[in-house]
């Protein structure tokens, strides 16, 4: 295993050099002055070191009974992605990848949520939530090149006007993990960049206005290595350079549709949803890989990207989105095909919040965050999504506690969907049955431990003193 391993290092790290030298200085260290004196006397001596579980439990004061806040404003999110859970989609390259057989179980109708998206958002109201995650597809809007479809988008328009009468704030994702047939080759073709920029543009010029927070392509750091390298997503591709121009194809989307949004709406806030990849050392989490990691690199650079040799580098992000599931020991990298096994480490995301911040100085977003169950059986490691939800929203107020300007917390998600090419991981905070004809999304104790906190903008005091730091 050893030595699968560090050949698994020499070969990503030697792919990370077709990244190129990353322009991006990191900010300086903070000044001390900066941090409030409270949180000072919180952190170790070198004012970084995350704290341990004891350490944490004791950082915060708790009186019983007494529940700890978050900054007004912020945003209680549930997310979605629209392959995961509309249905009867034709024209993605998700709908010929399992048309080539390549999926494990047909997707049919998903969550139906194409038509039932106003029941969806209710459910999301009565969870609490203030902010809603979703996303619009491309070969829904562009099912033919060049030729959109103003009914699918008009559809879509009605999801977020519907949002925004329940008092919930959309959040749109441009492009989760699907592209449409039409595109061959998905992200390796080369016109695939002005592809997304038109699209884009057409999207913008709709939302005007309407959306305020955008994310543009969802965890640009997998879909290469997924897609291009290890082949399990479309268009099912093993190489490496593959992987390379995948890469970098994705960035250079990602740089045209904040132009194009930035064109359509001045106010707009754009950002890419990274995966936070890290591994667990003890208590602490470091990059998966010795000397890098591919998805960090890729966030300098579009912290700092430089449209042409000699350019000046600019900003390309106007928050940090990023996504948090586990942090692995070494050992715990090979279960990660179960996603039930995925190793639960919540002071993960506090470290993510401080790293992106301290990094780019820019306020962040926890785009996705969640625990999953195999077909909602007991987890083999005992953790509760209850007790999830609670130990990875708390451990986000320790950061936010420390002047990390946290702007939400988005779990994953709503309910039990699609997970691209099987239904055997359940995430949902509504559980839907796949055997039940009508698909009811049935609420679970979590969707009430997930309103609780939202009501109080914050943790109340019961449920820290019975989840927290808790297996069960
Ligand atoms: C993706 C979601 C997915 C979730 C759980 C993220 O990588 O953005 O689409 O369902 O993780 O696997």
């Amino acid at each position: 295993m050893k030595d699968l391993f560090s050949e698994l290092v020499a070969y990503v790290s030697a792919l990370g050099l077709t990244f190129g030298s990353p322009a991006y200085a990191p900010a300086p260290p903070q000044e001390p002055q900066a941090r409030p004196a409270a949180a000072l006397a919180r952190l170790g001596e070198d004012g970084r070191r995350p704290l341990s579980y004891l350490e944490a439990q004791r950082t915060i004061p708790v009186e019983p009974g007494a529940a700890l806040r978050f900054p007004r404003g912020f945003m209680w999110g549930v997310a979605v992605s629209g392959t995961q859970v509309e249905g009867n989609d034709h024209h993605s390259s998700w709908a010929a990848w399992e048309r080539m057989g390549r999926t494990r179980e047909p997707k049919g109708l998903a969550t139906a949520s194409w038509e039932r998206y106003e029941e969806d958002l209710a459910l999301a109201a009565r969870t609490g939530a203030t902010a809603f995650r979703m996303s619009v597809e491309w070969s829904r809007v562009e099912p033919r090149p060049g030729e959109f479809d103003h009914a699918a988008l008009a559809r879509y328009a009605s999801v977020v006007a519907t949002a925004r009468r329940l008092g919930i704030e959309p959040v749109v994702t441009l492009y989760h993990f699907a592209y449409p047939a039409w595109l061959e080759g998905g992200w390796e073709n080369v016109a695939a960049p002005a592809a997304f920029a038109r699209y884009v543009e057409t999207v913008a010029a709709a939302f005007r206005g309407k959306v305020r927070y955008w994310i543009t392509i969802n965890e640009p750091n997998l879909e290469p290595g997924l897609g291009y390298l290890v082949g399990v997503f479309p268009p099912g591709r093993m190489s490496p350079l593959a992987f390379a121009r995948a890469t970098e194809s994705i960035l250079r989307a990602h740089v045209a549709a904040y132009d194009e949004l930035h064109r359509a709406d001045p106010g707009a806030l754009v950002s890419t949803n990274v995966f936070r990849m890290v591994r667990r050392q003890g208590q602490e989490t470091v990059t998966w890989l010795p000397a890098m990691e591919p998805g960090e690199v890729m966030m300098d650079r579009l912290a700092a990207w430089v449209d042409a040799p000699g350019a000046r580098p600019r900003r390309t992000l106007d928050y940090v989105a990023f996504d948090y599931y586990y942090a692995f020991t070494l050992p715990e990298f090979f279960q990660l095909a179960d996603y039930w096994r995925w190793p639960v480490h919540p002071p993960g995301i506090y470290d993510a919040a401080r790293y992106y911040h301290d990094r780019y100085r820019l306020p962040v977003l926890v785009a996705e965050n969640g625990m999953a169950e195999q077909r909602r059986q007991v987890r083999p490691d005992g953790w509760t999504r209850e007790a999830f939800l609670v130990n990875h929203v708390y451990e986000l107020q320790r950061a936010a506690a420390e002047g990390v300007p946290v702007l939400g917390y988005f779990y994953w998600s709503l309910m039990d969907n699609y997970e691209w090419g099987s239904y055997t991981p359940t995430f949902g905070l509504y559980r839907v049955d796949r055997d039940d004809p009508l698909l009811r999304r049935k609420p679970t104790q979590a969707a009430d431990v997930y309103r609780r906190m939202a009501r109080d903008n914050g943790i109340p005091g019961d449920l820290l003193d019975r989840y927290l730091y808790r297996r069960s």
